[in-house]
């Protein structure tokens, strides 16, 4: 039996995961789940559990909170004795946070074959840790399953040969479709007192957006005036609640905790427009057709701008101000990628089961030209 380690460790982790571990097992593979604790709130980590239906980590590494190079160290020293133990043929990582990445440079030296779902998305920003993460997975990789035919392209200019490179859709909306329907069953509308419609939704925590806080303060003050035509609710990522609650927020901007996984797509879905610097909420709001701001300057996933609902704003107080006044005035369009269709599990699966194993297929040793 081909045996396969998953890996997660932060919030945008197990949405990605769970249409992945689902494919393989339906397909009689023996799967293991790892949980390197990099997030453990329950806020943060406990409820998308429950809402994706997600098992109990099969082994959990507990490594907390730290520096990049503490909680990357502390991810590798944990995982790299388990994945001796358990002997897998192939590990499958997903995204782009620092447990993505110290799993894949343990594998690459340990011998399994390794798979990164969300291969080839590029900012070109090398002040975002993310893209640093991005970046050496993909160099370490054996499968690069890339969602957009921009992620293939990049990973192609970066010499990468064909056979690694398979483009196989959003493993993210994925899971958006399956629970779409639970989604909208939320009562989270209700108990804020929101009308469907009739609010903006927004997330703050890139570094570059919440630890400083000038940039963090022009932003407020932006919302604050987008607040004054329509209000905003806003859950709040831990690593922007201290900042948020010394700065303080403007009227009509109302802080919420972190929403658990239905309730948040429930906002989304509802929201007459999304303001935000996360990656996946860029994806999703294009997979519903919400019109999404997105508060920075460069994104990874240029398709949501070009065949989404997506819109780059900068952070100008000035200019996000008349962005969203722009996108709220003309909403773009509902339009949906190629492949983001629910399926994207499916294919990865049928990838790494028809493409043997560590034992049985030659890891490539040619180095790429790029
Ligand atoms: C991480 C990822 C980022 C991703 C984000 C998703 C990296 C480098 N960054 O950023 O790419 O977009 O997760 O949410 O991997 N904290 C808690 N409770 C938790 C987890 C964290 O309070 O359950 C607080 C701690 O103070 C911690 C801080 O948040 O120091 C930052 O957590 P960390 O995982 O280092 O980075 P994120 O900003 O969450
Ligand atoms: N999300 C959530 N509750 C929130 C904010 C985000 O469930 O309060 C979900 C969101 O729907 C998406 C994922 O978390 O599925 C995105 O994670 P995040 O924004 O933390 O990270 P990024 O995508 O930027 O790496």
């Amino acid at each position: 039996m081909t045996t396969i380690v998953c890996v997660a460790g932060a919030r945008p982790n197990y949405m990605k995961i769970k249409p992945v571990m689902d494919a393989l097992e339906a397909r009689g593979a023996h799967v293991v789940l790892v949980h390197t604790g990099q997030h453990y709130d329950e806020a943060m980590n406990g409820v998308f559990f429950r809402d994706l239906g997600l098992r109990p980590p099969d082994r959990f590494l507990g490594v907390g909170s730290g520096s990049h190079a503490e909680q990357t160290g502390r991810v590798m020293t944990a995982f790299e004795p388990l994945l001796a133990e358990i002997a897998p043929d192939a590990v499958v990582v997903v995204g782009d946070v620092n447990s993505t990445l110290a799993c894949a440079l343990v594998t690459a030296k340990a011998g399994p074959l390794l798979a990164h779902v969300e291969a080839g998305l590029r900012s070109r920003d090398w002040s975002m840790p993310e893209e640093v993460n991005r970046v050496a997975t993909d160099r370490v990789s054996d499968y690069l399953l890339a969602p957009s035919p921009d992620a293939v392209a990049n990973l192609r200019a970066e010499g990468y040969r064909p056979d690694q490179v398979h483009l196989v859709g959003n493993v993210m909306i994925d899971t958006l479709l399956a629970n779409l329907d639970r989604a909208r069953g939320s009562d989270v509308l209700t108990r804020y007192g929101l009308t469907p419609g009739e609010y903006g939704l927004v997330t703050l925590h890139r570094p570059a957006n919440v630890d400083d806080p000038h940039v963090l303060g022009g932003l407020l003050k932006a919302l604050g005036e987008i607040a004054a035509r329509l209000p905003l609710v806003l859950p709040v990522h831990p690593r922007a609640a201290g900042k948020l609650a010394d700065l303080g927020v403007p009227g009509g901007v109302r802080l919420v905790p972190p929403a658990g996984y239905l309730d948040f797509i429930a906002l989304q879905d509802r929201a007459r427009i999304v303001l935000t610097d996360s990656g996946g909420v860029q994806e999703e709001t294009t997979a519903l057709g919400v019109p999404c701001v997105t508060l920075r300057d460069n994104t990874e996933r240029p398709v949501t701008v070009e065949e989404g609902t997506n819109v780059l704003a900068g952070r100008d107080p000035e200019r996000v101000v008349a962005v969203a006044e722009a996108v709220l005035h003309r909403p773009p369009a509902p339009r949906r990628p190629e492949l983001w269709d629910g399926r994207a599990g499916e294919r990865i699966a049928d990838l790494l089961l028809a493409g043997g194993t560590a034992r049985t297929r030659r890891r490539p040793t040619d180095a790429p030209a790029g």
